[in-house]
């Protein structure tokens, strides 16, 4: 057994992969990271020096580049994997397809031939509620409902990679694989060390409500205000990043207890939240009046999804800890410490 316990964690300088080093090393695993930092902050690294207290081992590599990423498999004894690298971009998705399809699925494909390849056990693969396209009646989306048609190409490289992987483990079952199927994620490190680094102008809801409080941009636009919910305006499963972090662990552990090989998991709170529901808990918090206004709908919006987390809950005695006030508390921490770094 590695006593170091070492962690393969590909895009592990971006938003989520960044909070998920913490919560490994919380719980004694070793990180070893591969990044090319094209989606990530360079300062992202010292920043979680700081949260961790030591440097942990970032190798500035594409995991498209397979020279490069055997290289590492051949230095290291991983005792799981996290596969984070992609690109995330739902409109630029649309824009540009095959960049997608090209950077999403090969980063995959060069990542589990190496897992196959070097024996690894358990490999965690980064999800999206994006699989279930729009939900039609049930909005509460529980793992076994058929997924739907994606919205995008993103949304279709989610939806490949997690049957590419249910293959592979058909034909090597020594490959225990979690596919986590993330809700929206929000929030920051607690310690404001840490947070989101949209690169050019936000596509996400948050950075947009935080940035346009300290007048980044302009104002936010709401999109759409007729959808047939509370207040007409879109339902999602906000979740604290730091929670979603945790559930990668718990996802590690549950591959290596050996109880089950394939999964697909749901990781949301359960609760479903309208837009106008955010501003106002934001201004309650920030004691900020947010400059924003209606616009029309954005194309490839559901109106409402929120996650049945149940499976979560008793696969990988995973609950989330932090509040929707919490997360925007905590981004919006991160905003302003942005401001004077
Ligand atoms: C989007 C992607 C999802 C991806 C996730 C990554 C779509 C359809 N889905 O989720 O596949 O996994 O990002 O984080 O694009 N909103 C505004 N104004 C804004 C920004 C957002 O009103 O300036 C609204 C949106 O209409 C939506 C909600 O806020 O109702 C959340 O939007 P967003 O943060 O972009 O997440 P999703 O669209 O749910």
């Amino acid at each position: 057994m590695n006593q170091q316990r070492k962690i393969l964690v590909t895009g592990g300088a971006g938003f989520i992969g960044s909070h998920t080093i913490t919560a490994l090393v919380s719980e004694g695993f070793t990180p070893i990271i591969a990044d090319d930092f094209r989606n990530a902050d360079e300062s992202v690294p010292a920043r979680i020096e700081k949260i961790i207290g030591y440097m942990p081992e970032f190798i500035k590599i594409d995991v498209c580049d397979k020279e490069a990423l055997t290289h590492l498999f051949e230095q290291h004894a991983f005792e799981g994997i996290i596969h984070f690298a992609a690109y995330k971009a739902v409109g630029e998705s649309v824009a540009f397809p095959l960049k997608y399809y090209r950077n999403n699925l090969l980063g995959l494909i060069n990542t589990l031939e190496l897992a196959v390849q070097f024996k690894v056990r358990n490999f965690v693969f980064s999800s999206s509620c994006t699989v279930y396209g729009e939900p039609g009646e049930i909005k509460e989306v529980t793992e076994d409902l058929p997924k739907g048609l994606a919205a995008s190409p993103y949304g279709n490289t989610k939806i490949i990679g997690e049957e590419l992987l249910r293959d592979v483990h058909q034909s090597t079952s020594d490959l225990h694989i979690a596919c986590l199927r993330y809700f929206n994620p929000i929030g920051a490190h607690p310690s404001g060390m840490i947070g989101e680094f949209p690169i050019g102008k936000p596509n996400n809801l948050l950075p947009m409500v935080t940035g346009a409080a300290v007048g980044k941009y302009k104002q936010l636009t709401v999109f759409g205000d007729d959808y047939p919910t509370a207040d007409g305006t879109c339902v999602r499963d906000y979740i604290h990043v730091m929670d979603l972090a945790a559930a990668h662990v718990k996802a590690l552990a549950f591959l290596q207890s050996g109880t089950s090989s394939f999964e697909t998991i749901n990781i949301g709170t359960g609760e479903g939240t309208t837009v106008l529901k955010v501003i106002q808990v934001f201004e309650a918090i920030s004691g900020e009046k947010l400059n924003w206004k209606f616009g029309p709908k954005r194309p490839g919006d559901v109106a409402e999804i929120f996650a049945n987390a149940d499976k979560a809950n008793h696969l990988l005695n995973w609950y989330p800890k932090y509040s929707l006030e919490d997360s925007v508390h905590h981004a919006w921490n991160w905003e302003k410490k942005l401001q004077h770094d």
